[in-house]
């Protein structure tokens, strides 16, 4: 059996992939207690793991140094690249949303500015609405921005909605859902076949039973 190289993404999708991982019998002992470790194998298959930025599970996917990634849909959505999306796993559920603060009025006529850490979501979201947008990149607390005056309002992902209840935003506009999707890199699924398609049956199998 060759070894499968599975990139996931650092943080909150961690810690939820874990139970996954383990329902198709993947041993993650060295993943759960891994202090500041960022390359890990399981003991009883012949799989390794890597933990990354979410951006970067694509670019380690994309190059073949990951055969299978696991990273939220609004990384996929901002960033084309070419891998195949293979599962939708459930976990990790949010919504990418238009938010501010209470004054904001999402039908104004004056051109907005909008503040986010995902400048192609965005811009093909206004896009589409036939709305001309100024759109300021931003890389993290981007709920200051409205708050500030930097922007009229923000896009980003809601998922228990309490940073933007503590920073006085409401939601204006829900755009899509996500949820977390297992990658492929496109070589690996010919070459690494069985082993590849042993991993993601299984994950479909017990996802399937999950309901
Ligand atoms: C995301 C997002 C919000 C927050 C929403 O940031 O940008 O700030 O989560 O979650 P909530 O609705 O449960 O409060 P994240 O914590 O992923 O960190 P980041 O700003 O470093 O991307």
């Amino acid at each position: 059996m060759r070894n499968v190289q599975i990139a996931l993404t650092k943080g909150r999708l961690e810690k939820q992939i874990i139970p996954v991982l383990e329902r198709i019998g993947i041993d993650c002992s060295e993943l759960k207690e891994k202090g500041r470790k960022l390359v890990f194998k399981s003991h009883n298959a012949n799989i390794s793991f890597i933990l990354v930025k979410a951006v970067d599970v694509l670019t380690y996917v994309e190059h073949g140094v990951a055969d299978i990634g696991i990273v939220g849909k609004d990384v996929l959505l901002e960033n084309e690249k070419e891998l195949y999306e293979m599962i939708d796993l459930g976990i990790g559920r949010c919504k990418f949303c238009v938010a501010s603060i209470p004054s904001y009025n999402p039908d104004s006529y004056k051109k907005k500015t909008i503040a986010t850490k995902y400048p192609n979501v965005a811009s093909a979201y206004f896009r589409q609405k036939g709305e001309d947008v100024e759109i300021i990149k931003i890389e993290g607390s981007v709920e200051i921005a409205p708050l500030l005056g930097l922007a009229d309002a923000i896009v980003d992902i809601v998922e228990t909605g309490q940073t933007l209840k503590e920073n006085g935003l409401i939601v204006f506009e829900e755009m899509h859902d996500i949820s977390a999707r297992l990658i492929a890199n496109k070589a690996s699924l010919k070459m690494k076949k069985d082993e590849m398609f042993s991993i993601i049956d299984q994950m479909e199998q017990a996802l399937t039973q999950r309901g």
